[in-house]
């Protein structure tokens, strides 16, 4: 093979100094951060640069050269990436090294068309084990514990990418992958593991079966779950920690930036997933102009890789909101608050924007309502119209379900400022998660 990579800038000794669940990186301070950083990103910018043809193309269109890259301020000048970028290159077009120094392909189907192609090498696919392990490590999860992963095994980054970062840390783990949701239940009870991964979603599915077969959730092995893959809000965090006597934790990421574990939560804070800054360059802008916001404001997250070598992404627009905080249990790197929602997931009806996090943020917030809901988004006649259907607690009384309807109803108008219609359905009435949920269901086209 005629192209070379180049070679990464050296990084800092992973030992641990001090704090023996801390990679070394961890424990540097802002200024270190930064200037790794630096030293990262005009390595990945000129990777990205000489090797893929849309990074020429676009840099070139843009008057902008790896030169002009002397500070972080200057990432300002690279132009975005998109989802579209992926579509039009696919499917190995945005790869920046030979196909024969790939060592494994990701993709993730998304809701239309292509689906989005990720490669990796064999140095790639360490970094990734190193960050779930650093992950799971931040969540409470110790070498000897046994790690239940029922993420998706297959082109999903979910299944194999924890579980490479489960051995990696020196846990045991059981690669159970998702659905067959009874199986599960069985084998957390006979396995008795620590620790849980998947879906908030599908971990709620979980407990539901449990009280199926008559076990109590709180009663089992579990102590940890490491969730994420989709929107969660605080307000689900205690409904599972409660009704499974465990510490649930925030693991954030995306297929097009590496995988789960581009940041994750800190047990010892709970605040939001700190991204790991050694490797991730985030900034958050104004979805509609594109321009950069300061820390502390809301918008869409972006994301350029610092370390990749098969996949660069440079300025990669996530469409995941959220805003950037300072940090706390890990002060060099900075934190998210816990995503809201996506940009194509807000709803706008009749000029209120809304996401389905806020409904869920309500509905566990109202006593004799269950955690199962859905929105359906109708016409009716010129205007849209939103359907709450949520299912009714199986051990109550249809009249006190309905009743704590009628309470989401007013609390939507006054909270979110819209007109909502609830419907409480039959337990069992509403699809299960086994993994990513689809809580939203636009029916307009159909209805018209
Ligand atoms: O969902 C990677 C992943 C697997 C993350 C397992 C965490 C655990 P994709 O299929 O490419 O990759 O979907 C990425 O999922 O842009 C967000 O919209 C959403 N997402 C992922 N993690 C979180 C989270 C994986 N913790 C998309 N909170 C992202 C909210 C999340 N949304």
């Amino acid at each position: 093979m005629t192209v070379s990579t180049p070679t990464l800038p050296p990084a800092p000794h992973a030992a641990a100094s001090g704090n023996e669940h801390l990679d070394l990186e961890e424990q540097l301070s802002r200024e270190e951060i930064e200037s790794l950083q630096l030293e990262r990103l005009q390595w990945t910018v000129r990777h990205a640069y000489e090797n893929v043809p849309l990074y020429t193309r676009k840099f070139d269109e843009a008057g902008v050269h790896p030169d002009d890259i002397r500070t972080l301020a200057d990432i300002a000048k690279i132009p975005f990436t998109t989802k579209e970028d992926l579509r039009e290159t696919y499917p190995f077009g945005m790869f920046a090294v030979p196909m024969a120094e790939v060592a494994r392909i990701h993709a993730s189907s998304g809701t239309t068309g292509r689906p989005t192609v990720v490669g990796y090498t064999r140095g790639d696919l360490d970094r990734w084990a190193s960050l779930i392990a650093r992950s799971l490590r931040a969540s409470g999860v110790r070498p000897g514990m046994k790690v239940h992963n029922a993420y998706g095994y297959g082109l999903f980054t979910g299944g194999l990418g924890a579980h490479a970062g489960i051995e990696a840390l020196g846990a045991t783990v059981i690669p159970m992958s998702g659905g067959q949701t009874a199986r599960q239940v069985q084998l957390i009870m006979d396995f008795e593991p620590d620790v849980i991964l998947c879906t908030p979603s599908y971990l709620l599915t979980i407990a539901d079966a449990m009280v199926e077969q008559g076990i109590d959730p709180r009663s089992t092995s579990l102590k940890i779950a490491v969730l994420g893959a989709e929107p969660w809000t605080n307000e689900m965090r205690r409904e599972l920690e409660e009704r499974l006597d465990i510490d649930a934790l925030d693991i954030y990421g995306l297929s097009e930036v590496m995988g789960p574990g581009v940041g994750n939560e800190c047990v010892e804070t709970k605040d939001g997933p700190h991204i790991w800054e050694d490797h991730f360059l985030p900034e958050i802008i104004d979805g509609e102009t594109g321009q950069v916001l300061p820390d502390g404001e809301k918008g869409e997250l972006v994301f350029t890789s610092l370390t990749k070598e098969a996949f660069p992404v440079l300025r990669y627009r996530t469409r995941d909101l959220s805003r950037l905080l300072p940090g706390t249990a890990r002060p060099g790197m900075r934190r998210i608050e816990k995503i809201t929602g996506r940009n194509d997931d807000m709803i706008i009806l009749r000029g209120v924007n809304l996401f389905p996090t806020q409904i869920e943020e309500i509905v566990l917030g109202i006593e004799n309502l269950t955690p199962h809901f859905v929105l359906e988004l109708t016409k009716q006649g010129r205007m849209d119209a939103l359907t709450v259907r949520i299912e009714r607690h199986p051990d109550l009384a249809l009249e006190v379900c309905e009743a704590a309807g009628a309470v989401l109803r007013k609390r939507i108008k006054v909270l979110i400022g819209t007109s909502v219609e609830v419907r409480v359905e039959e337990p069992g009435a509403l699809p299960r998660s086994e993994g990513k949920y689809k809580r939203l269901y636009d029916l307009r086209r159909s209805a018209t």
